[in-house]
């Protein structure tokens, strides 16, 4: 018996969340697409589904717990497991100088880009544990990482902006400390690559395809693939 492979995907309206659910759908696959906006969300879940991806919009602002539990039950009613979660969402916020940057700066950031992939994760842990091959993939990047932004051969080490680096630094470590308790489920961290959407106004020089490379590859691992790993799409990246 063949059953179809889950997977929600958050803040995939634009960017590289469509693109991802968009590949995903070429596998056949039954994917939620999460957008904090229905009408935004609504256009985008059409757009694929026009195009053959079996896709399903869910509400999803993941800034707010009564938005992820929603979307928990929205799920859950469709599906008794969940097989890969993708938290993409994520905001770089504004970029101001370090010394000039103040406590008030990190804290939309770090909603969004760490405290909400906790929350959303551990909301859907128990739709998780019931898939046979739990897969969660943390959308991170390369700013976060100590070793690509002090190499002054990476473009990474060109570009500052505290709350963005560090939320996607604390990204990382939150994955490697879920992976060494939650041994069922394969947890790892992507790096896409500076990639042309509107997160950077279109100033990335990898197309979505290169930039989703990586995401696609931690949703797709097979059951003796890594765990509590970080990855872009030549492979392992350096902490
Ligand atoms: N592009 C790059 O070069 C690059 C490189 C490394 C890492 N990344 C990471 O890749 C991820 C996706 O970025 P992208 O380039 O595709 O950016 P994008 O085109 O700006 O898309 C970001 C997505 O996140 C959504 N989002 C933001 N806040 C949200 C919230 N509270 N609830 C739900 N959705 C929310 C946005 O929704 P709205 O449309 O409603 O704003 C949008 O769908 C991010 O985590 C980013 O840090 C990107």
């Amino acid at each position: 018996m063949t059953t179809t492979t889950t997977a929600l995907v958050t803040g995939a309206n634009k960017g590289l969340g469509y693109e991802t659910v968009r590949r995903l759908g070429e596998l056949g696959w039954q994917i939620f697409l999460g957008a904090r906006d229905a009408d935004r969300g609504k256009r985008a879940a059409v757009e694929l589904a026009e195009q053959g991806v079996n896709v399903e919009f869910v509400h999803l602002d993941v800034t707010s717990t009564d938005s992820i539990a929603a979307a928990v039950a929205a799920v859950g009613a469709r599906i008794t497991a969940l097989d890969v979660l993708i938290n993409n969402a994520g905001i770089p916020g504004a970029f101001i100088p370090p010394q000039e940057t103040q406590a008030a700066d990190f804290r939309a950031v770090f909603e969004t880009n760490v405290f909400a992939p906790v929350q959303v994760t551990h909301a859907f842990l128990p739709l998780l544990r019931a898939a046979t091959q739990p897969r969660v993939v943390m959308v991170s990047s390369g700013m976060g990482s100590l070793t690509i932004t002090s190499d002054p051969d990476r473009v990474e080490s060109t570009l500052l902006n505290l709350p963005y680096t560090s939320s996607k630094s604390a990204l990382n470590m939150i994955t490697s400390q879920y992976a060494r308790e939650l041994t069922g489920i394969q947890i790892n961290a992507a790096d896409p690559g500076y990639t042309a959407t509107d997160f950077n106004s279109h100033a990335g020089y990898q197309t979505l395809t290169e930039g989703t490379d990586a995401i696609v590859r931690l949703a797709t691992l097979g059951p003796d693939g890594p765990t509590g790993g970080y990855f872009d799409r030549q492979g392992p990246v350096p902490w």
